[in-house]
Order: C-alpha cells, then sequence, then structure tokens
C-alpha cells in the first residue's frame, strides 16, 4: 500500500469486529510507531497494548456521549497512547511531549490500516486520572490518547476537510497559493 492510499483511506472507526489481532500485527505497528520522528530524539512516549478483558474498563474513561464509548468494549484491543513530559523536553516555552506522542501515534494508525485494522483516535473528555489508576501509571506521566483497534465492522464515510487553498500560502502568510 502506497502512503498516501493509506492516509487516505484512514478513518476513525468506530464499530469493530471481534476477530482477534496477533501478535505479530500489534508488533508490526508498534514498530511504526517507534520510527516516528520526536524532538531531539528524545522518544518519550509509551503505549499501553490492552489485549485482555480489562481492555473494556477504558470505557470508564469516557462520557457516555463520546461517540467511540461502545468501540472500547467491541474491539479485541485497545491501545493508550502516554508521553513523559520531562523525557520529551521543552523548547522555548513549547512542551513537546504531544507533539513527540501525535507523531508515533499516526505511524501506528496509518500501519494499521496497511494491514486493515481501523482506530480511532480517543482525547475527548478523558479521564485522565481514571486511566492512570486504572492501570497504574505513573504519576509523572501523561495519557496523551486512547485508541481502540480492530477489523472495522464498516467503511464509514470521510470526513469533510479544508481545501489547500484554505490552510496553505505561498511564500509569505495570507499570499494565495
Ligand atoms: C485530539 C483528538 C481527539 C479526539 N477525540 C475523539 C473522541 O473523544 N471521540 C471520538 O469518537 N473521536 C475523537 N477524535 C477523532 C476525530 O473526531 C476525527 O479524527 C475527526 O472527526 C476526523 O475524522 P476521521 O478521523 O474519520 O478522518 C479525536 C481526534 C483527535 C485528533
Amino acid at each position: 500500500m502506497e502512503v498516501f492510499e493509506a492516509i487516505s483511506a484512514r478513518k476513525s472507526i468506530r464499530r469493530y469486529k471481534e476477530d482477534h489481532v496477533s501478535m505479530d500485527l500489534l508488533e508490526y505497528v508498534l514498530d511504526a510507531a517507534r520510527l516516528a520522528p520526536s524532538w531531539h530524539n528524545k522518544q518519550g512516549w509509551f503505549f499501553i497494548v490492552l489485549t485482555d478483558e480489562s481492555r473494556k474498563l477504558l470505557a470508564g474513561a469516557l462520557d457516555d456521549t463520546n461517540p467511540c464509548k461502545n468501540a472500547l468494549t467491541q474491539a479485541p484491543v485497545s491501545i493508550i497512547l502516554c508521553a513523559d513530559p520531562e523525557q520529551s523536553g521543552n523548547c522555548e516555552g513549547k512542551s513537546y511531549y504531544l507533539v513527540d506522542a501525535a507523531c508515533a501515534m499516526e505511524n501506528l494508525m496509518l500501519a494499521a490500516i496497511e494491514k486493515g485494522l481501523g482506530t480511532c483516535w480517543v482525547a475527548g473528555d478523558l479521564n485522565e486520572g481514571f486511566v492512570k489508576k486504572t492501570y497504574g501509571i505513573p504519576d509523572n506521566i501523561r495519557v496523551v490518547a486512547i485508541s481502540p483497534m480492530g477489523y472495522p465492522a464498516y467503511q464509514p464515510k470521510p470526513r469533510p476537510r479544508k481545501s489547500i487553498q484554505e490552510i496553505a500560502f505561498l511564500n509569505g502568510w495570507g499570499k494565495q497559493f
């Protein structure tokens, strides 16, 4: 699969089949994650991969209104994306742990697509304290996002995106691309 094909095929998946996801595939997507860029190559990211029944507890971290809540009890795998802010570092008032973790997670999500697996970045109304307590995550570590992972039970329609002209300038701010 070409990279752009994976990028355009990736969509947030909120319903999953029960089908098992092999350890080989889990290693494959984690390998993609660990190859991501990070500030000063600090790699301050961590992934908790949940494959046992404990994964279903993750749904308790979300409000009932979160559209991905049920997916966390359906999907055969869930991933908790964590980061160590101290390890990732800061520069000119910018804390890079969110950036580093997001780069790694995007790699993971694209590698998943290549293997037919769906994911959904979930961070809205995430009860971080609940996730940390439930899975024994140390105080100094932040939970950046969670995601179910498994074989999609449907194919969602693509969500709208801004045009290139709305988001890109050529040779200076405000200059039409
Ligand atoms: C930071 C962030 C937080 C998100 N939080 C949630 C969430 O809590 N629940 C959910 O169902 N989707 C969540 N999403 C997924 C977005 O809704 C989704 O990526 C967006 O609507 C575009 O759709 P697509 O991923 O299918 O292209 C989140 C995405 C990001 C990047």
